[in-house]
């Protein structure tokens, strides 16, 4: 077991910087009143008892009575925390650090100028003091597993990078705006200084589709690609919304969700930013959005606005095992290695009102979020059995190893196969090969090899996040569909109907079986500009009448970017080595990988090419290459993160270190795993084509499931000197 301590002030590691120069008393005395202020505001002093998670002595997570709004579900989607201490502790200092800048403008300092940055070393212990970061864990030594929260990945003393809990890094520099008070406001004017036009107004006029302008289906693609797609998005992050502190008598960590941000859409008040909705598609004219909320500083140092991933940025199944010691223990049987399932084999049930509609019994898995739609609930129901079928198989293998050992091995073994399911399988999907090579993304065949490099950030980036890795919403179609043993269709209705409804999941005549069989045999929407109304109009709606009372996934993506500071599409173009566009058109000086018609919508929306929001021009791009799923920018942002998520990866399944890696057979048999090979074993098909992700043809036939790759566990066989860990 490690040892955890934790400081209520963050501290070793931090290298002090050596202060140079003169003290300025006047502005110390400024700046320390401006502290002491907004400490006074904040009040970040909360007592943090530890919570160690050990069987059966999980601590009760807090229920809170869901509702059934839209806000309820949205906040299902994005406002539960697993882990509230950590939560609690960056809110408390992000909160801290972004009055106490409002405060030095407020004296009439300019944050930002040398001369306070060259005072603030002088403060910096009475920062730190102040400053409340989540636990800091004391890595082991030597310890051959990945930690559930992917600290200690990194050496000392960068061990949390790519952690959970911690800021999310940036590709390109972030553009907030200023006033006199705030300096972490939303992206809201071009560059010639208008206002931007309303997110929705520009979802409406770029991405909407029409009865005459549909989205055309890929002709090689499925839907378990787009799923499983998510699945990935909710491994590497989830970015927490602010919310407001509300502790209670027992539990000093107690938060609560900013609601009905849906008002005063002119001017945003402190923690929301709704949008303007100036058509009648929608029952408010201003639509509900809150700000996420502002990270703590790296080494507690106030720095300009972050915002924080709650997931490990590591391909390492968080969406299965979580990213918290404390979600992992709820989620183990803590015998014989097994992942808690229930008595029919699905997930097991979770606390009440948890994730799902208010009216059902929810499950609980690695990440919440994945009843949003039920075919993220199948991709979570295959990992979970093909986790106990390996813990089984182990157990049967080497009758001594304890549940802590056939645990972390059958953990290992499937996050092992997982890896090499997402560079082998999806990636070249995904970027493309040549690509995939360029960016040292595939895998080889038979081997180890070594790729890591500890000076790589694996963490999962602002832009990557919040616009290009949302290229998934546009290849949603409009139905949920299961189909019998026999390919005939069992079920069908829009999608709109299933939003964290798990009634299909549990009816044992649908299930996940059937439904998993369509997502294996239908094809899925193109990428591209088209986002379908099921997410544009219809998103997590309740009442299921017109006007909607429901979201724009679309609007939210726009003004997410916007709020996250995100710079224009341009900028992200030149970072990837692109032309950026400096006129509306198509040619050589304009939008280059855009058709005739998008660019002039473009035009229409904005009056500078600089202006573009990044998920906007992206989403829109053409493939350059035939058959291409993403457009040159998106492709190179993902290539990019992917490539960090290797690299970066001390645990990475190829890697060829003898404590925390495979041998050269167990890696070779890992390499000739095949995502239908878990989809068969899973959800006992009888037939599948062996690529998953690809239209059955007849180039990809469908064969027998015992004709797909299963993983040779007698590999793992514990004879004495040849496997020790
Ligand atoms: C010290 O800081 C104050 C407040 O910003 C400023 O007015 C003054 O010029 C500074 N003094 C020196 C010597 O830099
Ligand atoms: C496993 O899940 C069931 C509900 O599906 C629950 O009743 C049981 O307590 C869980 N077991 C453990 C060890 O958490
Ligand atoms: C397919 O299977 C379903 C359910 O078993 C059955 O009702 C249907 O008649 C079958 N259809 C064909 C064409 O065999």
């Amino acid at each position: 077991m490690r040892q955890i301590t934790f400081f209520t002030a963050l501290l070793l590691h931090v290298t002090i910087r050596v202060v140079e120069g003169q003290i300025n008393n006047t502005l110390n005395a400024i700046l320390r009143r401006a502290l002491d202020d907004a400490v006074n505001t904040v009040q970040p002093q909360t007592a943090r008892p530890r919570i160690v998670g050990q069987a059966g002595q999980a601590a009760p997570q807090p229920s809170v009575p869901t509702g059934n709004s839209p806000q309820d579900l949205l906040n299902l989607f994005g406002g539960q925390t697993e882990d509230p201490q950590a939560s609690s502790a960056n809110s408390v200092s992000g909160q801290l650090f972004r009055v106490f800048r409002q405060n030095v403008a407020r004296s009439g300092e300019v944050f930002g100028s040398r001369a306070v940055q060259d005072e603030l070393p002088f403060l910096a212990a009475d920062i730190r003091q102040k400053c409340i970061l989540p636990l800091r864990p004391v890595c082991v030594d030597g310890y051959p597993y990945r930690y559930p929260d992917g600290s200690c990945n990194n050496p000392n003393p960068n061990i949390l990078r790519g952690a959970a809990q911690t800021a999310q890094p940036r590709f390109v520099e972030a553009e907030y705006e200023q006033d006199s008070i705030f300096d972490d406001l939303p992206r809201t004017h071009g560059k010639n200084g208008e206002k931007l036009k309303s997110a929705r107004v520009i979802s409406n006029a770029v991405l909407s589709t029409t009865p005459s302008n549909r989205s055309p289906k890929s002709t090689r693609h499925t839907l378990t690609l787009v799923h499983f797609a998510q699945f990935v998005d909710h491994d590497v992050i989830k970015t927490p919304a602010t919310k407001i502190r509300a502790p209670l008598p027992n539990d000093p960590y107690h938060e609560i969700q900013v609601r009905d941000c849906n008002k005063h859409c002119v001017i945003p008040k402190e923690h929301c930013f709704p949008i303007e909705v100036p058509d009648n598609n929608f029952v408010e004219d201003c639509m509900h959005f809150v700000r996420n909320k502002p990270a703590p500083g790296e080494d507690c140092m106030p720095k300009t606005r972050e915002q924080l991933n709650e997931r490990t940025s590591f391909l390492d199944l968080s969406s299965t095992y979580g990213s918290s010691e404390r979600r992992l223990v709820d989620l183990r049987q803590f015998i014989n290695g097994r992942l808690n399932a229930s008595s029919d084999n699905l997930l097991p049930d979770g606390p009440p009102n948890d994730d799902c509609l208010p009216t059902q019994i929810c499950f609980i898995s690695g990440d919440d979020r994945f009843q949003e739609i039920p075919m993220l609930t199948v991709i979570h129901i295959n990992f979970l059995r093909e986790h106990n079928r390996i813990a089984e198989k182990l157990h049967k293998i080497n009758p001594h190893w304890k549940d802590e050992k056939l645990f972390q091995e059958a953990r290992k073994i499937l996050t092992g196969i997982y890896q090499h399911i997402v560079y082998n399988e999806f990636i070249p999907l995904l970027v493309g090969k040549y690509t995939a090579l360029g960016s040292n993304l595939l895998s080889t065949s038979t081997g180890h090899r070594n790729s890591y490099n500890r000076f790589i950030d694996p963490g999962t980036h602002n832009g990557f996040g919040v616009a290009a890795y949302r290229f998934g919403h546009s290849l949603v179609g409009r139905f949920t569909r299961a189909l019998e043993p026999n390919f005939t269709e069992k079920t069908s209705n829009e999608l709109r109907f299933d939003f964290f409804n798990n009634v299909k999941i549990r009816d044992s005549t649908i299930g996940p079986t059937r439904i998993g069989r369509w997502m294996a045999d239908m094809v899925m929407r193109k990428r591209d500009k088209f986002i379908s109304d099921q997410v544009r109009n219809h998103l997590f709606e309740t009442k299921f009448t017109f006007p909607s009372d429901g979201f724009d996934l679309a609007a939210f993506n726009i003004q997410r970017g916007r709020d996250h500071g995100i710079p224009g599409y341009n900028k992200f173009r030149e970072f990837c080595g692109l032309y950026a566009a400096t006129m509306f058109n198509n040619g050589p000086m304009g939008f280059r990988d855009h058709d005739y018609d998008t660019v002039q919508k473009l035009e229409s929306m904005y009056s500078h090419p600089d202006d573009v929001d990044l998920f906007v021009g992206g989403i829109s791009e053409k493939p350059n290459l035939n058959g291409d799923i993403l457009g040159p920018t998106f492709k190179c942002l993902i290539a990019q993160q992917f490539q960090r998520y290797k690299e970066g990866d001390r645990f990475f399944y190829e890697n060829p270190f003898k404590d925390t890696g495979f041998t050269v057979k167990q890696l070779n048999d890992i390499k000739k795993q095949t995502f239908a090979g878990i989809f068969c074993r899973s959800l006992k098909l009888a037939v599948i084509q062996r690529k998953v992700f690809e239209k059955e043809s007849y180039k990809n036939p469908r064969v027998k499931c015992d004709k797909v790759p299963e993983p040779n566990l007698y590999l793992w066989k514990e004879r004495k000197g040849y496997f020790k860990h």
